[in-house]
């Protein structure tokens, strides 16, 4: 007897199923509104956004459109090589943070659009290429990636991480916490073959933030991450990080991010 082929994959579910098992909340816009305060385009201008334009290729492109676009870090510098950049976020603190700079700037080719993932984007105009860059931490992945997909008249490119962030896999072994990663790369490259697109996989490197982290800031970090911890916890966390200042969030590099782009052929 022949042996049967194996049933296909359902990564859409698997991912479902990851975000449960992970404990994943989605995060409100406002919880991204508090992040605004902290970050403009240019004060988190680092490796990252360098390494990210470098593999955009906006040789025929004449629209772009940047989804979760933040204050403006890709926005702002893509503006200068094209006729049109629609910028969409759905946090208003972010988008007060992009319209800043775009004032600052005097740039007169970047729309900001207040929506989400989940809105209707009827609005919005299709665009050559539509990009996605650390914003797809999202219920519905393929649904989010279709949505993309179909935004684009050329090319679509996203970036998404490859595995936590620096330390955290340390800082939970130190603890003695139970953690469990969030989803990958994987899904998305997988999610876009299931939807007959020929993904790209490029990887950036390690981004080194240039904001140094002190003890305080590292326990407020483990608070995020693990819930409350008790005096000890917190003596092993302040022990840890002055052994090991190469380990330190902040100061160590943030995370390895997957930059995946495929052809829309629309
Ligand atoms: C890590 S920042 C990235 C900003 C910018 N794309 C960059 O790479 O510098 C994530 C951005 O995605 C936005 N975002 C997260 N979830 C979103 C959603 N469901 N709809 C729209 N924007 C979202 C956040 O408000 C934030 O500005």
């Amino acid at each position: 007897m022949n042996t049967p082929l194996p049933a296909p994959i359902d990564h859409a579910a698997r991912y479902h199923q990851h975000l449960l098992a992970c404990g994943f909340q989605p995060k409100p816009a406002s919880a991204w509104d508090a992040r605004a305060a902290q970050s403009s385009w240019k004060r988190r201008h680092d490796d990252y956004s360098d390494a990210f334009l470098a593999r955009l290729d906006l040789g025929s492109v004449a629209t772009v459109l940047d989804v979760g676009c933040g204050p403006g870090l890709l926005s702002l510098p893509i503006a200068r090589q094209v006729g049109h950049v629609h910028a969409l976020d759905y946090s208003s603190g972010m988008l007060e943070g992009l319209r800043t700079a775009i004032e600052e700037n005097d740039v007169d080719n970047i729309t900001p659009w207040a929506l989400s993932w989940s809105d209707d984007w009827q609005a919005v105009p299709r665009c050559d290429l539509a990009i996605a860059s650390r914003s797809l931490m999202v219920p519905d992945l393929e649904a989010a990636l279709r949505k993309l997909d179909a935004h684009a008249r050329q090319r679509a490119c996203i970036t998404f991480a490859t595995g936590p962030r620096a330390g955290v896999p340390e800082l939970a072994d130190l603890l003695g916490r139970d953690w469990l990663p969030m989803p990958d790369h994987r899904y998305p490259i997988n999610m876009l073959l299931d939807m007959g697109r020929d993904p790209q996989v490029d990887y950036l490197p390690e981004s080194v933030r240039d904001v140094a982290q002190d003890a305080d800031g590292l326990v407020r970090q483990a608070v995020e991450l693990f819930g409350a911890l008790d005096a000890d916890e917190e003596a092993r966390v302040r022990a840890w990080h002055a052994r090991s200042p190469q380990h330190r969030f902040g100061m160590a590099p943030t995370r390895r991010w997957a930059f995946i782009q495929w052809a829309t052929g629309r």
